[in-house]
């Protein structure tokens, strides 16, 4: 099915509406929470709310797609959630093993790259042999870049990248000195995407949990009350539109921004250097 080809009118109008707003973020990074309150709300086990869950990653993946993001990433599972329960552990990985299995040739068909960070080697097997497959079968595409955090710490990236920069001093390949912000980066798994613009944390909690604590310096958080199963394409407009109205000062004042605003090409070399572009 193309995307593109397959929204209503009124979905078409409202994209529209987004996009006229301009200043569409390139990376948008979701914290989906809130699955188990929305099950538990409705008396159902908790994995109906990840499986509920599952249906909304379809369509926010499908929307973003469709307004021209190029960079989702989506914290699916944390290194602390292989400590939940056993049998929500299993489901988790089943709904995912599932996901890649039916997605995937969609998500290809619509231009989609999945990526993966995380340790994934601690997946099972049949969950981390299908998800390699997808990275593999994905690695042409150039529209939207689906990154799945699994099994994935920042923190741990950030001792993992610490040791890889060690272990370079140690052979010789880089000195202490030219280790810079930049060199850091470039040892974090996800240093071939863009720093995120824009965090949407769902269920109202105030955290990040975690998640990209690099990368999310300069990122503008959204947070809605809404548990991630109620969350809809309209949700992630209204996120992305409240989003493009704010003004991003990466530590400069205001009136520095209007007066570098007719000297752009300054700005934006303030923006890219802080945003790793
Ligand atoms: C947090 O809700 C959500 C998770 C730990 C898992 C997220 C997984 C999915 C949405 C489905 C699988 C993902 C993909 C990409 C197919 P919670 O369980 O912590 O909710 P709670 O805080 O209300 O208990």
């Amino acid at each position: 099915m193309n995307w593109l080809e397959n929204r209503t009118d009124d979905d078409k109008v409202k994209q529209n509406e987004v996009l006229a707003i301009g200043n569409l973020p390139k990376h948008v990074a979701i914290i989906m929470d809130g699955n188990g309150r929305w099950a538990q709300q409705r008396t159902m086990p908790r994995l109906s709310g990840h499986k509920q869950g599952v249906e909304t990653v379809r369509d926010i993946v499908k929307a973003s797609s469709q307004l021209g993001v190029k960079y989702l990433t989506l914290y699916a599972f944390s290194m602390e959630n292989w400590k939940r329960p056993q049998k929500e552990v299993s489901g988790l990985m089943k709904l995912l093993e599932f996901y890649l299995k039916n997605e995937v040739e969609e998500l290809h068909a619509n231009n989609v790259r999945i990526r993966s960070i995380g340790k994934l080697n601690a997946l099972p097997k049949p969950v981390h042999k299908i998800l390699q497959k997808a990275i593999d079968h994905t690695e042409k595409n150039d529209g939207l870049t689906l990154t799945l955090a699994l099994s994935y710490s920042s923190r741990w990236d950030i001792v993992r990248a610490t040791q890889m920069i060690s272990l370079d001093v140690r052979r010789g390949k880089l000195s202490p000195e030219d280790i810079t912000e930049e060199t850091f980066t470039d040892y974090l798994l996800t240093k071939d995407m863009p720093d995120p613009d824009l965090l949407i944390r769902t269920s109202g909690e105030m955290r990040i949990s975690n998640f990209l604590l690099w990368e999310l310096a300069y990122s503008e958080i959204y947070v809605t009350k809404k548990c991630w199963p109620d969350f809809e394409r309209n949700d992630l407009y209204e996120a992305i539109s409240c989003f493009a109205k704010r003004e991003r000062r990466f530590g400069l004042t205001s009136a520095q921004l209007i007066d570098q605003s007719n000297s752009s090409s300054y700005l934006q070399r303030v923006v890219n250097a802080i945003t790793n572009r």
